[in-house]
């Protein structure tokens, strides 16, 4: 403890006072007392404490991405930071059950005094949806006014404003745009991979063909599916046929990032492709983690109020498990592992792109 600095008391560090004289249940300021809602705003709180800590996670995030060049250093503390959201998450999912040993009927005795107040309002989940990637068009509209028409004007100024800024998913997006090895020297991946892909589907033409055990309808079948397969492949390729995609809406990162993402998969054992492959990984997991948390919500809720509208207005569970289906920001790289071919048929790297690999791995720029 530093000598001039006054001893600290606990209660006082913590704002014990303020934090713990913040629960007011509505059921006993109306002079009806319900037991259990002391248990819903305690709930609905911690989340609301998680939440700020996600978002404390994501500003960090944020501002080391925001950067023309991404240091390696800052990659690694970037991963410890996805990894803390991502337990975060699958803790406050966790925090549902303790939410259920609250029954249907205890819920009824205080839901009619929430109206119209509802998780909708939550600002800090709308401001880790938009700033995951989440985009306004994507929405599901529970009816035809825009998603934040509930929100006071406060509330609906900082999510204007958090739209109009970078989201993780642009962030990453344009890191990846960047990653240098994907054409480097004479080296160009899209060339060597597209060999290798031809090299592997030729492969399995002729082990089909060769097949004695099958009869002609099985073996067209399978070349039919392999025929597919290379249509596939083709669109990711195709920087042209990859926009046509885009603008239909099937791929969210642009061409290069894509096979910035699809390089870094492939070749992920290669040390300096280690720490951006656990990034790319745990997009994946917060990405996955998000959706449970909507569907495992959605099902409580059914549970608590059946085929009620929502105290938010909405269809309740019919709303929200349309909104679990479709809010996927980073689908695309759960889509490339239709692109990945064994470890067996990959091409080894030229020594030109190991040497300038290791180079950088060993003296990262600060
Ligand atoms: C008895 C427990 C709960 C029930 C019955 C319930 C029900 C609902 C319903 C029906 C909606 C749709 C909007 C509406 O019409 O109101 C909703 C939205 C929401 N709830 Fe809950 N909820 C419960 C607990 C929680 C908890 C503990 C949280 C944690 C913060 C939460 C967070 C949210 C969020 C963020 C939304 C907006 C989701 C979206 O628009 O995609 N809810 N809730």
């Amino acid at each position: 403890m530093s000598e001039d600095a006054k001893p600290l008391y606990y209660g006082d560090y913590l704002r014990l006072d303020r934090l713990l004289s913040a629960q007011q249940p509505e059921s006993e300021e109306r002079g009806r007392p319900a037991h259990d809602e002391m248990l819903f705003i305690i709930v609905h709180q911690a989340y609301e404490l998680w939440f700020k800590q996600i978002l404390h996670e994501m500003a960090l995030i944020d501002r080391l991405f925001a950067s023309d060049a991404v240091a390696d250093r800052d990659i690694g503390t970037a991963v410890a930071a996805l990894n803390r959201i991502q337990r975060i998450l699958k803790l406050v999912i966790e925090q549902l059950d303790v939410l259920e040993t609250m029954t249907p009927l205890d819920f009824l005795e205080f839901r009619d005094l929430l109206f119209p107040s509802s998780g909708f309002q939550s600002l800090q989940f709308r401001l880790i949806e938009i700033g995951l990637g989440l985009r306004r068009g994507e929405r599901v509209s529970p009816d035809d006014k825009p998603y934040d028409s509930r929100l006071n004007e406060a509330d609906r100024l900082r999510v204007q404003a958090a739209e109009g800024v970078p989201s993780l998913s642009d962030r990453v997006e344009a890191w990846l745009g960047r990653t240098p090895f994907v054409e480097l020297g004479g080296y160009r991946f899209q060339e060597s991979y597209r060999a290798a892909v031809s090299r592997m589907l030729a492969q399995d033409s002729a082990i089909l063909r060769a097949n004695t055990a099958i009869g002609a309808k099985e073996r067209d079948a399978g070349l039919a599916a392999l025929e597919a397969a290379q249509e596939r492949f083709e669109a990711i390729y195709d920087e042209a046929r990859h926009a046509e995609l885009a603008a239909q809406g099937v791929w969210r990162f642009s061409w290069r990032a894509l096979q910035a993402a699809l390089f870094i998969t492939l070749y992920r054992d290669e040390p300096v492709l280690q720490l951006p492959f656990r990034l790319l990984s745990l997009l994946m997991d917060i990405d996955e983690t998000m959706t449970a948390w909507r569907y495992r919500h959605a099902l409580m809720a059914q549970r608590m109020i059946g085929m009620k509208l929502g105290t938010g207005g909405s269809s309740g569970h019919d709303y929200l498990s349309e909104a679990a289906r479709r809010y996927r920001v980073f689908g695309d790289l759960f889509a490339l592992s239709t692109f990945l071919i064994p470890r067996s048929a990959l091409p080894p790297l030229p020594d030109e792109l190991l040497r300038a690999m290791g180079y950088g791995y060993a003296a990262p720029e600060r």
